[in-house]
């Protein structure tokens, strides 16, 4: 499928809407390229696609969405500046978002992706069907527009897919030097669907020690869907130790007032959450990252994830999905292990440069 070249200077000029909001003429731009080239794909695919719906599709899905989201971060990376000074005042924030929900919003509505995370339907953002939609990464809609601009959605989300992959690894590496005769205990928090607890399960296939992970969500749905994913699998293998899972259905923010935080984990070795932290404010983070501390056993490991302030993700999130997250700086996600003792402490990004992960590891 042959597309205009989009760019900000050849962008629709909404600017009645634009005015009444008082949003900048170059964030006016960036909405007005998005759409056009939006309504643009969705015109030429309707024209493409076949009346008769036995006849097959002439494009490709996925390559239309890798051609969509490539002309889409070409208008998104020019946003910068205007994001920045979007975000740097609370009234501009506001202007963007009703102007960008009034405008482009609505163009992606046909993806279920984008509909489950800007409709909410559980009540709030980024729930567990939306971290799945990524995991699960095929095309899905009632329509073939509707299905391009899900796998948009799901370009976007990469990062999810990274962190996950990390967990992952650090599950992997933290399991491959376990020593103690009576396995390991791994928690969870804010689990969602625990992808990566379902593909280690469906991996770990050797070794005696057994295993226990703590799952823990405010969402009594996520949880059940991680537990049923998890025993399903467990169910198809014939071989590997045994793993126990324990699901906990409370909120992370009990361990800041009424639970000590070992009665909660016990004494774990490993206790990681990707996509909490940023929903919290800087002093719960500062005492949840002490508190869980506590809770590891020595040479246990802490896995923190936070997104990263100053980059275009507040564009997707906030201002399209009305997704809000605390997007932080790396001195800000550091200082959550200040005063830890002997602390081991790394902060690394993933490989999308949209999500920072904290490390820390208690001494032996
Ligand atoms: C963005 S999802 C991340 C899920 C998972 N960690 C992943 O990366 O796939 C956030 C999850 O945290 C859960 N959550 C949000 N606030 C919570 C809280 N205060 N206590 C426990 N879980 C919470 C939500 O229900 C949701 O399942």
């Amino acid at each position: 499928m042959n597309m205009k070249e989009f760019s900000i200077e050849n962008a629709p000029k909404y600017s009645r809407v634009a005015s009444a909001r008082k949003v900048s003429p170059e964030y006016r731009d960036v909405v007005g390229a998005s759409v056009e080239l939006l309504q643009d794909y969705r015109v030429q695919i309707h024209s493409q696609t076949p009346r008769n719906p036995v006849e097959p599709f002439e494009g490709s899905i996925l390559d239309i969405s890798h051609n969509l989201w490539q002309d889409w971060r070409g208008i998104w990376s020019c946003a910068a500046n205007c994001l920045l000074e979007i975000t740097s005042d609370p009234a501009n924030l506001i202007k963007a978002k009703q102007y960008t929900e009034a405008l482009l919003t609505p163009e992606l509505l046909d993806g279920p992706l984008w509909r489950q995370a800007y409709t909410k339907p559980r009540g709030y953002p980024g729930d567990y069907l939306v971290m799945d939609h990524i995991y699960n990464g095929n095309p899905r809609g009632d329509t073939l527009y509707g299905q391009v601009v899900h796998m948009l959605a799901i370009e976007i989300g990469q990062f999810v897919e990274k962190r996950k992959k990390f967990a992952r690894q650090s599950i992997d590496e933290m399991v491959a030097r376990c020593e103690n005769p009576d396995g390991m205990l791994i928690a969870s928090l804010g689990c969602g669907p625990a992808k990566e607890i379902v593909e280690f399960s469906q991996s770990h296939l050797t070794g005696t020690r057994p295993l226990t992970f703590v799952l823990v969500d405010q969402d009594s749905e996520a949880l059940q869907h991680a537990g049923h994913s998890i025993s399903e699998t467990l169910k198809e293998r014939q071989d590997g130790p045994p793993i126990d899972i324990q699901l906990r259905h409370q909120s992370v923010m009990r361990l800041m007032r009424e639970v000590g935080p070992s009665e909660m984990l016990l004494h774990a070795d490993m206790i990681y959450s990707a996509g909490l932290f940023d929903y919290f404010g800087d002093r719960t983070c500062h005492v949840l990252s002490k508190r869980l501390y506590e809770a590891l056993r020595p040479g246990g490991l802490l896995l923190l994830g936070n997104m990263k302030a100053n980059t275009d993700m507040i564009g997707p999130l906030e201002l399209i999905a009305d997704w809000t997250l605390t997007y932080r700086t790396a001195e800000n996600v550091l200082s959550w292990a200040d005063g830890l003792k002997g602390a081991e402490i790394s902060l690394r990004t993933d490989d999308t440069g949209y999500d920072y992960l904290l490390s820390v590891r208690k001494p032996a």
